[in-house]
């Protein structure tokens, strides 16, 4: 079974590892009058995770369900989750509805504008357009105004079986992980384009308290500065292309 820890109020990490690539894959789940599960996670991974949600809550009753981009670690089992709980509907940003998920889910998503928000009762959650943040054109991310908890997906991503929560350096552990990468920094994962840095303020002015990574450790620190030193490095290594 993942490994399943609370890193906010109601808010709980079910983290799946996988030794031979030594990466974890984490979804999260909010427990609330209507819960919701950010990533799906990989098909290879369902059965775990679902176990893993069954010890906080019956899967069942989820009525949400989230993730930043489409890609198979995000969402591949979306339709799986959608047949489990029969009144879950997919949420994510309009162009992540018109060029994935619209298509791909057996139920219609639900689109967030901008400055809408979903109440699943003590958690108030927005939808952050971030294109090309961490990548893909339909990007975006979660935010949680009740616990100031950022879903912030493939950003912050490192290695090892790592501890649920850190409140060390997590630039340092990012950027040692990048470094070791034979694919070049950030196994050119992250593209930097000129409205990056952008982006990465707008999330720091949001005033984050926690950063939900899906790859390694979750982050309570000074998260709004982690944001903008990740910015600085993005551009320390692809600035000038
Ligand atoms: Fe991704
Ligand atoms: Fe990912």
């Amino acid at each position: 079974m993942a490994n399943v820890t609370e890193i906010a109020p109601d808010i709980f990490r079910l983290s799946a590892f996988n030794p031979q690539a030594n990466f974890q894959f984490n979804s999260f789940l909010v427990r609330d009058e209507e819960p919701l599960l950010y990533h799906t996670n990989l098909r290879g991974f369902f059965d775990e995770i679902r176990e893993a949600a069954a010890s906080v809550l019956d899967p069942s009753t989820i009525r949400w369900v989230g993730f930043s981009h489409f890609e198979a670690d995000e969402c591949a089992t979306l339709n799986d989750w959608l047949a489990l709980a029969p009144q879950a509907q997919a949420v994510c940003s309009f162009v992540g509805a018109r060029t994935s998920v619209g298509d791909f889910a057996i139920r219609p998503p639900r689109v967030l504008d901008e400055d809408e928000r979903i109440e699943t009762g003590s958690h108030r959650f927005r939808v952050i357009e971030t294109k090309h943040v961490p990548h893909g054109w339909d990007a975006s991310l979660l935010f949680d105004e009740a616990t100031r908890t950022l879903f912030c997906s493939d950003l912050f991503g490192h290695n090892g079986d790592v501890e649920p929560l850190y409140e060390g350096d997590i630039i340092a552990r990012t950027d040692a992980y990048n470094s070791a990468q034979k694919e070049g920094p950030m196994s050119h994962s992250v593209p930097w384009t000129r409205e990056t840095g952008p982006i990465l303020e707008r999330l720091a002015g949001l005033g984050p308290e926690t950063l939900a990574c899906m790859h390694g450790s979750s982050y309570a620190g000074a998260a709004p500065e982690a944001l903008r030193a990740f910015g600085d490095m993005l551009e320390r290594l692809y600035g000038g292309n």
